[in-house]
């Protein structure tokens, strides 16, 4: 059996297969498609999730290939996907950021860009362009030509 947060909801499974990735089980047993499988292999972000945990007493958060992490993984932890940034019609900044600045063209990386940005502005106060490129540094577009992200 693992539990764990998908957001703020809690989920108990108990009959799932250990090995199946994060990435199957949203799309096929939550009906989560918003997160993309692009390579399946590691290589291009489309799929980013946050994970969260508790570490010394505080939420840390990390963005994670859910193409290479075991649901078994998530024991413990909060799982949010990019269907849960936009708060009823209004969408999260770094969805509102990629609309204004036109970061977005046919749209497959992007859940995998915003996850990265959200977990980055999750664990800041502040951050800069800098930080904002390193937290990019493993997500891939085939469109943008990466100036307007
Ligand atoms: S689908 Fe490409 S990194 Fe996961
Ligand atoms: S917008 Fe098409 S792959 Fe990035």
């Amino acid at each position: 059996m693992i539990q764990f947060l998908l957001n703020d909801r809690l989920i108990t499974e108990r009959e799932l297969d250990p090995n199946l990735t994060v990435l199957n089980y949203l799309r096929g047993q939550q009906q989560r498609r918003g997160t993309k499988e692009g390579c399946a292999s590691g290589d291009c972000g489309a799929c980013t999730v946050t994970l969260g945990k508790v570490v010394d007493g505080e939420m840390q958060y990390q963005a994670v290939n859910s193409c290479l992490t075991l649901v078994s993984s998530l024991q413990g932890k909060q799982l949010i996907t990019v269907e849960d940034l936009k708060q009823g019609r209004e969408l999260h900044s770094v969805q509102q950021a990629m609309v204004d600045c036109h970061g977005s063209q046919c749209g497959y990386c992007t859940p995998g860009f915003v996850m990265s940005l959200f977990t980055l502005q999750k664990n800041s106060v502040g951050w800069d362009r800098h930080q904002a490129e390193q937290a990019l540094a493993g997500n891939l577009c085939r469109c943008t030509g990466y100036r307007p992200i």
